[in-house]
């Protein structure tokens, strides 16, 4: 079963700040996987540059584009940040090391997740971004997780 809540992002800001406090959630319900869905421009790096911030990085925040994959040992816990937009093919992710990420305890921030189809564990958390109309919203929605949908149920940004 999955539920969830809506987030209107008026600003940049917002975007970020809600960021940061899904990576508390996270963090709290000891959750790791992390799905960012939306279209290009949707503000997906925005939100993980917020997370990866709470997370205790400073600076900023390189959009893995054209590396597929970013990585933050330093965090707590330990952070990667992924965008498969770029992924021919999902059996690719062998090169990007992922049986290493699956197997360790580290967050893992996904961009386009849907390019890395059947190769992916479950989502814990799924983030859609959309901007329609001049307005951006974000979905959040949580898999089987009852601590990290509590979490989030309490987040105002
Ligand atoms: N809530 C918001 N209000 C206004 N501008 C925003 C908001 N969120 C993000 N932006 C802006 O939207 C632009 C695109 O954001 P971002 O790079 O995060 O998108 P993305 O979803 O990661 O795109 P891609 O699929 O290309 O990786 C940036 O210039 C960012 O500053
Ligand atoms: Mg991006």
């Amino acid at each position: 079963m999955y539920s969830g809540c809506t987030f209107a992002l008026p600003s940049e800001a917002a975007t970020v700040a809600l960021g940061e406090q899904l990576a508390k959630a996270v963090v709290a319900a000891g959750a790791r996987m992390v799905f960012l869905r939306g279209d290009l421009g949707a503000g997906k790096t925005t939100l993980s540059r917020g997370f990866l911030q709470q997370l205790g990085h400073e600076g900023h925040v390189k959009s893995p584009t054209y590396t597929l994959i970013e990585s933050y040992p330093q965090t707590t816990p330990p952070a990667h940040h992924l965008d498969l937009y770029r992924l021919a093919d999902p059996e690719e992710l062998e090169y990007l090391g992922l049986r290493e990420l699956l197997t360790s305890r580290d967050i893992c921030l996904i961009e386009w997740p849907e390019r890395g189809s059947g190769c992916l564990p479950p989502a814990d958390l799924t983030i859609e971004l959309r901007y329609q109309d001049e307005r951006r919203t974000a979905r959040v929605s949580v898999g089987e997780n009852s601590v990290l949908l509590r979490h989030i149920s309490t987040i105002t940004i």
